[in-house]
């Protein structure tokens, strides 16, 4: 079974899309709060309103995280300082604190060391994965982040997060699958899987997809788990969720509008009241 984000937060998501990295000035907010989602694929800032609102979006791709490990801290520190001045020029405010975030199961002091040094004060860190959960305050189930590293899986039974796990397969590997098949840079084949013949690639990433159903499977086995709330941009594949529908029978598959920004949206709405 395959269902839809309820439309409050599928239209955030697609009001994300509308402004990401669009730096036009629109009038100043009296309250916001903002997020950093520092990924291993690219680091994302969102500030949102009172309402839970998308105000602004900014991100750039960069691969200065892997696996929860800063490979270039000053590089991640420069883009995140970056991310927080275009916000500021466009929203006429002056941001000093951030939520952020980590993957389960690494160290939170990692994010939280880069904010310090961007000269933001840190308001919390989640784990990405349970971010979800409070956004969308799930009672029960499981959200699945498939970023561009990792696999990220945070368990839910009677509102409580039960259990969460990391596990390093993501896009990357993809990209990295496709050009070992077609034998090209994976610059070429990080854009080929984004903009290529979509049947022709998923054949060829189609091991990948299985081995991150696998990965789900055994975080959920005995767990009791119905519905799986997917995230991240590598569920932006056209037709990722007709795979994971296939690769996790039985299961209820629930695929937000713009995956790629359910989790930066739910970081910077963590802890709103
Ligand atoms: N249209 C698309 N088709 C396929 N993959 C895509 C598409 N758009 C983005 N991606 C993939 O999504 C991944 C990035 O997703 P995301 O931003 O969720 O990762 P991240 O948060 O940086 O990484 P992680 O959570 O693993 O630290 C990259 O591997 C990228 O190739
Ligand atoms: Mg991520």
């Amino acid at each position: 079974m395959m269902s839809a984000l309820p439309d409050l937060i599928n239209g955030h998501l697609k009001e994300i899309e509308r402004i990401v990295n669009n730096d036009q000035p629109v009038s100043t907010p009296k309250v916001f709060r903002s997020g950093i989602d520092l990924g291993t694929a690219d680091i994302v800032l969102i500030v949102i309103d009172e309402a839970g609102r998308p105000l602004a979006a900014f991100l750039e791709w960069a691969e200065v995280v892997r696996d929860g490990v800063v490979l270039d801290y000053w590089g991640a520190v420069e883009i995140v300082k970056r991310l927080v001045q275009r916000a500021e020029q466009k929203l006429h405010i002056k941001i000093d604190s951030a939520v952020t975030s980590y993957p389960p199961g690494t160290d939170p002091r990692t994010s939280k060391n880069v904010l310090i040094a961007a000269g933001l004060q840190v308001e919390a860190v989640v784990d990405e994965p349970s971010s979800v959960v409070h956004l969308l305050e799930i009672e029960e189930g499981a959200v699945v982040d498939i970023g561009g590293g990792t696999t990220g899986i945070s368990i839910v039974q009677k509102k409580e997060i039960v259990y969460t796990a990391d596990e390093a397969t993501g896009g990357r590997h993809m990209t990295l699958t496709l050009a070992g098949n077609r034998k090209i840079s994976y610059e070429q084949a990080e854009k080929l899987k984004r903009n290529g013949p979509a049947d022709e690639i998923r054949a060829v990433i189609a091991p990948v997809f299985q081995k991150m159903s696998a990965i789900v499977l055994g975080h959920i086995k005995d767990k009791n788990v119905k519905q799986l709330y997917f995230s991240g941009g590598t569920c932006c594949f056209p037709g990722a969720d007709r795979v994971f529908k296939e690769e996790l029978e039985g299961l209820e598959i629930i695929m937000p509008y713009h995956p790629l920004y359910l989790t930066p949206l739910a970081i910077a709405s963590y802890g709103k009241g």
